[in-house]
Order: C-alpha cells, then structure tokens, then sequence
C-alpha cells in the first residue's frame, strides 16, 4: 500500500500518530517571568492542534531555569507551573494529535542575559557579538545532574499530559557540543571516541526509557552533521543513529547545523565543512533534494537504523513529501516555518486543498553583506533578523492577533533584541524579589 500524507504511523512503542505530518519544535518565547506556560501557549497550541498536523512538537523546554536558550523559555524543573503545563497539553492535544515535550539545555548556547557563566563539556566559548558568555567546562557532579534533569523534566510532562519527548540532540546545544569534537574536548569517558562523546546522549535516553516505560514515546533530534570544520560529520551521525536506533526510541528527526552553521534553516555560514562533497553537490542539482535539504544526507542514516525516521528542514511542496513517503525515503514530514504564517497548512496539504506551503519571510541581504558573509555583524543580522521575523509572527498568533508579514530584516534584528532583554530583565527581577 502506498504510504501518503493521510497514512498512521504506529511508533515501536505502540502509540500510532494519526497522519505523517509533524509540526517541529519552534522556540516560543512567551513564558512568564516565573518560567512558566502562559495562555498565549494555549491560544497558539489550540490553533495548531486545529491545523492538523498528526503531531506537534513543543519549542524546547528547558530542563534548568539557570540556563536558557533564550528568555521566555517554559522551564520544567519541578510542579511549579504545573496546572499551566497541564493546560497547554490539554490545548495542544485537542484534535486527537500526538503533542510531544522537546527537552533540551543550551549548554554554551545560552542566552547571556540568563547566565553570565553557562556550562558545555569544555571551555569553548562561542563568540557572536558577545552574546554568549565563555562556559565552564561540565564537571562529572554537572554531568550527572543534567542527566537527571532531563529525566524529570520529562516525568513531569508525561504527568501534566503531554504524549510524548523529544530529546534535544541537535542545532550546538548541550548533548550536541558533547557529541562534537569542536566543543567536547574532554580527555574522560565524556569525550574524545564517538563512543564517549555519544555517552551523555545515550545514557539520557536509557534512563528515560526506564523512568517513561515502554509505551510511551520517546523521541531525538539529531544533526546530519553539523557541517562546521572538525564538527560532528554525516558518517558519525548514521552511527550514533544506530545506536539509539539498538535503544528501540520511537521517532528519530533529522536537521543539522549550529548556531554557527545555520544549515537547520537553509543558510550556510562562513566555514561550511562537509564530509562527502559529491552528496552536497546532488543536493543542490536535484530540485526535490534542494527543497528538502537534508533529505539526501537522511538516506545514509536511514540505512543504519530500523526505527522511524523523520526529515525536517525545507519541506514545502506536497508532490515532494508525498514522493519521500512513497518512496519510503523516510516516515514523517517534519515541517515548521510554514506553519507560523497559516496553521493550517498540515490539514490542507493532508486534503490537496494546498500543493505548496508558503514561507514568506524577510528578504536577507546577499553577497558579501549576505547570511554567509565574512563579516560577523552582517552575518547575524542576516540570520537573526530572520529567525525573528517568525519570533513576532508565533507571538502575534499567541495573542490571537493578526499576522505582521511587513516587518524586514533590520526591524526584526532590533526588535528582537530588545523584547529579549526586555523580557529578560524583568525574569531577573522578579525572579531575586521572590527569592
Ligand atoms: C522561529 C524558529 C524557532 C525554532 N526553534 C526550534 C527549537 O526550539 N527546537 C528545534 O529543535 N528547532 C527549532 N527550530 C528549527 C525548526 O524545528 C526546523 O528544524 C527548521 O525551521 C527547518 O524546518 P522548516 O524549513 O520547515 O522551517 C526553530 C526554527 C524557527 C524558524
């Protein structure tokens, strides 16, 4: 039987996901100054939900309220905020689709307004603008409280009523800088082999399998490669995918990059590395291969895993995600940028009512002043500027507000930043006067 977009997906697990569309994560930034789900998560679920997507991803709950990727983080670290988390989830799941926890630390990823010193497996500071403060390097007591921390962050959702975990694996956070040798230069049993960089990823999933049970799902994210110089490569990638692939964990999604290489959204940065030049060079000549850009690098981990696999990163024509299925290059679409223009997009692409689903966005820069230029400061606002623009259309939706398409890169770039610190000093404030 040919597999289409209307097709369930029973997961190892038992649980069946009723289509094979996936909304993936997308930071939401909308918690309150105590860390917790708000009514703007329920507004913006509610209508997701509606949209039709067979299931949804949360953007990444943070697993520790001393470090966030960004402020306005949800923070699930114990049952404060739990009555809210139980109402996205009841939100979320509305229309009877799966609604999954995605658990992650920033690591060195950290937003420097929430942590002057954040933590990473080694002292590798990453230098954008001084955004990001120089970590300290993990010692074995933080190693084994993180792990712990995504093992309750994600006991506690199961018990507010979400469905599912993804455990955040991918895009330079914590467990992706354990598995890359750029920032992982650790000479114990957390570093240097594969096998030890991947231990920290392999033992969170082991103990959550064992603290979750076998039926529930469990879910990572994880990156093709990271396509930077000396990072995580395509070939360790399809290993590490086997192995959890030997773990039996439900749903393995697929991107790639860093906040260096923002390959997850199409962009190259500076220093693009890639292992096998010629698999690169098929991406860009193959039109299907081009939209869904890490399709092709998909193919070399699928080989290596029994379990389900879904791609996300450039998705937009039902033609190309229909071939994908039908030609079982993988099992789930996963899908995210359309979605913060018409949340319904999954339900029309399902129906055929829409062949192409539209992204918009800002106009970036090109050439030298482009997302890939040498030049740092053009090279964030490019890409800043862009992720953005989605920030305040997911906002408006939260407010059940009409859309902002007109707002450009420069616009995007400046807000941004200033409902972030905005955000983030009065999450301090409030945070030392309740202490
Ligand atoms: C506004 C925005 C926020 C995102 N937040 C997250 C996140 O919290 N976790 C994550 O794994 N990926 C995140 N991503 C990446 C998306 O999940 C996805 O991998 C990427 O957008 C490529 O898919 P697309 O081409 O369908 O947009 C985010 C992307 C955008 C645009």
């Amino acid at each position: 039987m040919t597999i289409t977009l209307a097709s369930p997906l029973t997961l190892p697990c038992g649980v069946v996901i009723p289509n094979r569309i996936c909304k993936s994560a997308m930071t939401e930034g909308i918690a309150d100054s105590n860390d917790h789900a708000t009514e703007k998560h329920v507004n913006l679920y509610k209508s997701w939900s509606e949209g039709g997507a067979g299931l949804h991803i949360s953007g990444n709950i943070m697993v520790d309220h001393r470090y966030l990727e960004r402020p306005g983080n949800v923070v699930v670290q114990d049952k404060s905020g739990f009555a809210q988390l139980h109402q996205w989830a009841v939100a979320a799941t509305q229309a009877g689709n799966q609604f999954w926890a995605q658990v992650s630390h920033p690591g060195r990823q950290c937003a420097r307004i929430s942590s002057g010193q954040p933590l990473s497996p080694s002292e590798v500071q990453l230098k954008m603008l001084a955004t990001f403060a120089k970590p300290r390097a993990m010692t074995e007591d933080d190693i084994q409280d993180a792990i712990q921390r995504y093992i309750s962050t994600s006991l506690i959702v199961k018990e507010a009523g979400f469905t599912g975990v993804q455990i955040h694996a991918a895009h330079g956070y914590l467990i992706s800088q354990f598995l890359s040798p750029v920032t992982n230069q650790r000479t114990d049993h957390w570093g240097g082999s594969l096998e030890n960089r991947a231990r920290f990823l392999l033992r969170i999933v082991k103990q959550a399998r064992a603290a979750l049970g076998e039926s529930f799902p469990i879910g990572v994210k994880l990156n093709s490669a990271d396509f930077q110089k000396g990072g995580f490569t395509l070939s360790e990638s399809a290993q590490v995918a086997k192995w959890l692939s030997d773990e039996k964990i439900d749903l393995l999604e697929i991107s790639g990059g860093t906040y260096e290489q923002i390959k997850l959204l199409g962009h190259t940065g500076e220093e693009s590395e890639i292992e096998n030049p010629e698999l690169d060079k098929n991406v860009r000549e193959s039109t299907k291969q081009r939209e869904a850009y890490f399709l092709q690098y998909a193919q070399t981990i699928q080989n290596a895993i029994t379990i389900p696999l879904m791609v996300t990163g450039g998705f937009r024509s039902r033609d190309v995600m229909q071939e994908a299925l039908a030609n079982k290059e993988l099992d789930m679409i996963g899908i995210a940028r359309p979605l913060c223009i018409d949340p319904n997009v999954p339900k029309k692409l399902i129906s055929g009512e829409m062949t192409t689903a539209q992204q918009h966005a800002p106009k970036l820069w090109s050439g030298a002043f482009g997302p890939a230029s040498k030049n740092k400061i053009f090279r964030m606002v490019n890409i800043f500027g862009d992720v953005a623009w989605y920030y305040h259309q997911i906002l408006k939706l939260s407010e059940n507000k009409a859309l902002n398409p007109k707002i450009g890169l420069l616009r995007g770039f400046f807000s941004h930043f200033y409902r972030e610190y905005k955000i983030g000093l009065t999450r301090k404030w409030v945070q030392r006067n309740r202490r």
